[in-house]
C-alpha cells in the first residue's frame, strides 16, 4: 500500500484529491473535460493489470468547479475475475491520498416498475447479494474496525444535496436500495421478483464492494444508479448490453451536469 501511495504522490506532486469519483458505465468521458494528470492502473505498483477492451484503466486526477478530485476512469469489476481485494483496492489508496467522500456511479436495471430507464437512482441503502464481503481476511487497523457499523453508509445530507441539484437541473431522479450481483449473467425473472419483494429497487454488478470499503475507511459515500433498464422480467423483452450502453449515452450529458454540481457544492 505505501508503494502504491508514494507512486502516486511523486506523479501528482502536492495535489490532495479530496473527493473520489468512480465513472461507471458511459460516464468515463467526464474525466477527459478537465485538465488533469492522469496516472493508468497499469503502471500503479499494487493495481492489477486490467486489460478489458474499451476499459481506459486509469486514474485522474484534476480541479473540477474549484475542487481537487481523483478519478476512476474504469473500475475492476468482480464478474471479470479479479478478487474483491482487487476491486476495493483503489479505495483504500484514495482513503491514504487524503480523500473524504467518495461519489460511486453505475450503470443498473430498474427493479421497480415505476422506475424508468433513462432516470437516475440516488441510492438510499444496498442488499449484498454478491455472497461475499471485501472485509474477509486479516484487518488492517490502520483503516477502519474489523466490524463496521453500516447503518448509513450513503449519507442522507449528500443525497439531499443532490436531490436540490437534479430539482433546479430538471433532471427526473428516483430513490432507493441498490441490489447487488457477482454478474455477468442478468438475473432472472424470478431473482428480480425476489429483489422486489426483499426491498431493493435496482440491481447491477458493482458498487456494493466499493461502499462497503469506503465506508469502513471512514469515507462519505454518495451513490448515483443511472437506470438503464428494465431488469428481466419487469418489462418483457429481453435484456442486452446494447441497451445498458445506449441508455447510458442517453443520459450521459445530464448526469454529467448533476455531478459537476455536486462536486461544486459538496
Ligand atoms: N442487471 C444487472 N446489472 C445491470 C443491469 C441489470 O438489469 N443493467 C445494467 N447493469
Amino acid at each position: 500500500m505505501q508503494l502504491t501511495v508514494d507512486y502516486i504522490k511523486e506523479k501528482i506532486g502536492d495535489f490532495k484529491p479530496e473527493i473520489g469519483i468512480i465513472l461507471g458505465s458511459g460516464l468515463g468521458d467526464f474525466a477527459d473535460s478537465f485538465e488533469s494528470i492522469v496516472v493508468p492502473y497499469n503502471e500503479i505498483p499494487g493495481f492489477q493489470k486490467s486489460n478489458v477492451a474499451g476499459h481506459k484503466g486509469q486514474l485522474v486526477f484534476a480541479e473540477v468547479n474549484g475542487k481537487k478530485v481523483v478519478m476512476m476512469q474504469g473500475r475492476y469489476h468482480f464478474y471479470e475475475g479479479y478478487s474483491m481485494q482487487t476491486v476495493t483496492y483503489p479505495v483504500k489508496v484514495m482513503k491514504k491520498l487524503g480523500v473524504q467522500t467518495l461519489i460511486i456511479t453505475n450503470a443498473a436495471g430498474a427493479v421497480s416498475g415505476e422506475f424508468a430507464p433513462g432516470e437516475l437512482m440516488f441510492i438510499t441503502d444496498h442488499i449484498n447479494f454478491m455472497g461475499t464481503n471485501p472485509l474477509i481476511g486479516a484487518n488492517d487497523d490502520s483503516l477502519g474496525t474489523r466490524f463496521p457499523d453500516m447503518s448509513e453508509v450513503y449519507k442522507e445530507e449528500l443525497i439531499e444535496l443532490a436531490e436540490d441539484i437534479a430539482e433546479k437541473l430538471g433532471i427526473s431522479y428516483q430513490k432507493g436500495v441498490y441490489v447487488a450481483t457477482t454478474g455477468p449473467s442478468y438475473e432472472t425473472p424470478a431473482e428480480v421478483n425476489m429483489f422486489r419483494k426483499l426491498g431493493g429497487n435496482a440491481v447491477g454488478m458493482s458498487t456494493v464492494p466499493e461502499a462497503i470499503v469506503a465506508n469502513y475507511c471512514g469515507l462519505k459515500v454518495m451513490g448515483i444508479s443511472c437506470l438503464t433498464n428494465y431488469a428481466a422480467g419487469v418489462s418483457d423483452y429481453p435484456l442486452n448490453h446494447q441497451e445498458v450502453i445506449d441508455t447510458a449515452n442517453r443520459v450521459k450529458e445530464s448526469f454529467k451536469e448533476l455531478l459537476s454540481e455536486f462536486i461544486k457544492q459538496i
